[in-house]
């Protein structure tokens, strides 16, 4: 048993689950891991989505706190490394991730020019892009920190299932399910939602030094629940995860509600 709080719980296999009592809860925590790995100038790999709205804006608090100076030193030295972004998309529109990211980070904290990384969504070949974003990772040294959130069908990035443990950084098909989950960026409609992603793969991902999952709400507690505590299976991508050594997962009440605890 990991030391307690009461917020803390084991799973039946030896990763650490931190379960928090709110979303807020949650994003603090979050929030501290990112901020502690950005003082030790890692390399880290962010996510999108709802999920990480909360994260965000409590990494933007937490850092906008500093005294100049630290601040400078620490945005001069930011290195990270988006998941995905939707084919065909550009910074330029609202819809994309790299808009998502210059909103919630780069814009408020002024991140300097080359810092954050995304896949090129307007990249004339998606394939090629997809490609050289992979090797930019490893060019990178890997990624120290991966930030994960979790698909309703239990994606990670745009790994959509079936999906084995090996998949590389690629250009993919978006499923039904995943266009139905992020229409709501699209004026709530699936068909308006792009088809086709640039999404670093399981490889990258599972290749990550440590990889920090984090899950929030009463519709994600039974993909949860598949995703940590099934046999790992292509079918749900994120159960993968189990396979990693130095994985946090951080999830609030309702998204733990369908674990079973030891
Ligand atoms: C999106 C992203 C993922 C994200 C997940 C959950 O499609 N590609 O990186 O973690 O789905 O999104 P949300 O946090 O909005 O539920």
């Amino acid at each position: 048993m990991i030391a307690s709080p009461a917020s803390l719980a084991t799973l039946t296999w030896p990763r650490q689950l931190r379960v928090e009592a709110s979303v807020d809860a949650v994003a603090a925590h979050v929030a501290e891991r990112l901020f502690q790995a950005l003082e030790q100038a890692a390399v880290l790999g962010l996510a999108t989505g709802r999920t990480m709205e909360p994260v965000y804006a409590a990494l933007r608090q937490r850092l906008m706190a500093l005294p100049p100076a630290p601040l400078a030193l620490l945005l001069s030295r930011w290195r990270s490394f988006n998941l995905d972004e939707y084919v065909g998309l550009g910074g330029d529109d609202p819809r994309s991730f790299a808009a998502f990211m210059q909103r919630q980070l780069a814009g408020p904290l002024q991140v300097p020019a080359g810092g954050l990384q995304i896949p090129d969504g307007c990249a004339a070949d998606p394939d090629a892009e997809a490609r050289r974003y992979g090797a930019a990772v490893i060019a990178a040294g890997g990624l120290d920190l991966q930030l994960l959130g979790l698909g309703s069908n239990g994606h990670v990035g745009f790994n959509e299932p079936p999906c084995g443990p090996e998949a590389p950084c690629r250009c993919l098909e978006l499923s039904r399910a995943t266009r139905e989950q992020n229409a709501a960026a699209f004026g709530g409609d699936p068909a308006a939602v792009p088809e086709r992603a640039i999404s670093l793969g399981m490889a990258e991902i599972l290749a990550s030094r440590r990889v920090l999952l984090v899950v929030t709400g009463a519709a994600k507690a039974q993909i949860l629940r598949r995703a940590l505590q099934d046999p790992p299976c292509p079918e749900v991508p994120a159960s993968w995860l189990q396979h990693h050594p130095q994985l946090e997962v951080v999830v609030d009440q309702a998204a733990a509600a369908g674990l079973e605890l030891g």
